[in-house]
């Protein structure tokens, strides 16, 4: 498909609490006609289309860049909206929808005859999610329901947690971009596969598989066990062998990467930011520029030409929140080595190691 390079990308400005009607009334147009708006969610910007036309799915896969085999999730504001596009419910699914929709957490299922292929990249299954940001709900019901969204980035930069991002990355490309400023949680949602849960001719429910996790994010594996029992990760997204394939097909790109390269440096904070130091002076030597990534907790120990204070260690929800903004950032100002400390493989932890690693290519030194 032709991407249309040449138009003008307008920045509207909207109230999260109230998103004024006649902004959401000229987004949802848009979409209705198998256009492209990107809009605010909680986790991430979304770069939206309607989910059930071809020609819309088409269009983010020629603006983002995106490799056409990587499938879209589809954004509702209602459960029932589900009956639609799912060929089946599980049970398993309004359980957990009673108690993280709206919200960052993605379900797979197997796809009804409504779903085009365009939108799932081909395969039988389609992904769900059903936000909380206001303005996201309010530019589904208006544009018919069905918002198909990947993050508004151009492929394999970082995912745009502000306008800016958005704009720098798809400027010229899409008509609109709807502005609530910087998102709450800054990575994307969790997405668990329930596709292997199927009914039976009696009406009961078989799991083929124990439900899995194939990407991490805000709900962690923690909670979503607390709501339906055994739930896995797939094997995929958290390993270093190129071998093993993820099971989601966004997760097999190096994505969320920084232009620099980056390394994590895993061990006792004060080695690692020794370590760290070290570096940035012997790269300094060889004429390159080096930033670090560091907390609250170590700031005051580290020594280099950019110094990006990610969060607190004590809460990780900071942390999540900065992460693809500092990765930009070090993009802007030229820095051609990244060291980023590392944080513990637990709760929202899983997710920030899972994106941070993507960035650093999987490289990591430990100290
Ligand atoms: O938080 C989010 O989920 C954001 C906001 C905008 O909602 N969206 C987002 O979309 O992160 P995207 O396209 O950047 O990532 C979607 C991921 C990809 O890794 C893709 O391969 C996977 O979901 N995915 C989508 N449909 C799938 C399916 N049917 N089976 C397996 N993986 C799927
Ligand atoms: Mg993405």
């Amino acid at each position: 498909m032709k991407v249309e390079c040449s138009m003008l990308t307008k920045i509207v400005r909207i109230n999260e609490k109230q998103p004024e009607t006649e902004k959401i009334a000229e987004a949802a147009a848009i979409i209705r006609d198998g256009g492209l708006v990107a809009f605010p969610t909680e986790t991430v910007y979304g770069l939206g289309a309607d989910a059930l036309l071809a020609e819309g799915s088409k269009r983010i896969y020629a603006a983002k860049g995106r490799p056409s085999d990587n499938p879209l999730i589809v954004h509702i504001a209602e459960f029932g909206a589900l009956e639609r596009i799912a060929a089946e419910i599980p049970p398993q699914a309004k359980a957990l929808a009673d108690v993280f929709w709206p919200g960052p957490l993605t379900m797979i299922f197997n796809k009804s005859e409504a779903v085009p292929r365009e939108t799932t990249g081909g395969l039988d299954t389609v992904a769900v999610r059903m936000p909380s940001h206001p303005v996201a709900l309010e530019l589904i019901r208006e544009s018919g329901g069905y918002i198909a969204a990947p993050s508004a980035n151009t492929s394999g930069r970082p995912s745009p947690t502000t306008a800016q991002h958005v704009y720098t990355d798809l400027n010229g490309r899409i008509p609109m971009i709807l502005d609530d400023g910087a998102v709450g949680i800054g990575i994307e949602s969790t997405i668990i596969d329930l596709s292997g849960i199927s009914k039976r001719e009696d009406g009961s429910w078989i799991s083929d598989e124990i439900p899995m996790i194939l990407r991490p994010g805000y709900i962690t594996r923690e909670m979503l066990t607390e709501v339906i029992g055994s739930v896995c990760d797939d094997p995929g997204f958290a390993s270093v062998d190129a071998n093993v394939r993820p099971k989601a097909p966004g997760m097999k790109y190096r994505h969320y990467a920084p232009k620099a390269e980056m390394t994590i440096v895993r061990g006792d904070s004060q080695r690692v930011a020794e370590y760290m130091n070290d570096r940035v002076q012997e790269n300094r030597e060889k004429g390159l520029k080096t930033g670090l990534i560091c907390t609250v907790e170590t700031e005051n120990l580290c020594r280099a030409d950019v110094i990006k204070c990610i969060g607190s260690r004590a809460d990780g929800d900071s942390v999540a929140r900065h992460l693809y903004a500092i990765l930009r950032e070090f993009d802007d100002l030229g820095v051609d080595r990244i060291y980023s400390e590392s944080f513990d493989d637990v709760r929202i932890g899983r997710a920030i190691m899972n994106r941070l690693m993507k960035a650093a290519g999987q490289r990591v030194v430990n100290v």
